[in-house]
């Protein structure tokens, strides 16, 4: 068992467990943080995105042993975020939004992407929108937001 320090959505925080646990399970099991979503669990679909130190990281690849002193933003202090609005609203306008189990990890992404590449070309936006999976929308209204934000 270890007990590890770090900020989360703006709190300090610790949580004792051992080494090897995943934060997607600490934010879920331990805050109730539920907007982070267990999908694949190996880091290839999205569904758990959350910024780690302020960069795009699936929470189910994280270990507690990583989170000494680290800063975990989840979709529920994004969602309050003014920054991330105008892309919760380019995915509603643009029909992204079926089911809704990617969509918490599409705007931790994408806010992401909006906030640090201002004019993406194609390439950047493909490559950083590669590891978010949607199973329901066929990414057309994914594109069309894309297109409308940049
Ligand atoms: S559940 Fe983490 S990337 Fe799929
Ligand atoms: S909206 Fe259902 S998985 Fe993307």
């Amino acid at each position: 068992m270890t007990q590890v320090h770090f900020e989360l959505n703006g709190s300090a925080v610790a949580v004792r467990c051992v080494v090897e646990r995943r934060l997607l399970s600490i934010l879920r099991e331990d805050f109730g943080l539920v907007g982070a979503k267990p999908g694949c669990e190996i880091g290839r679909c999205g569904a758990c995105m959350v910024w780690l130190d302020g960069e795009p990281a699936n929470a189910c690849l994280v270990m507690a042993w990583q989170l000494e002193g680290r800063r975990v933003t989840t979709i529920e202090a994004m969602a309050a975020d003014e920054a991330s609005a105008p892309v919760r609203d380019a995915l509603a306008r643009c029909g992204a939004v079926q089911c809704g189990y990617c969509s918490a990890g599409m705007v931790m992404t994408m806010t992401y992407l909006h906030q640090r590449i201002p004019r993406p070309d194609a390439l950047e936006a493909s490559e950083l929108m590669c590891g978010n999976l949607c199973r329901c929308t066929g990414y057309g209204g994914v594109s069309r937001a894309l297109n409308e934000l940049f």
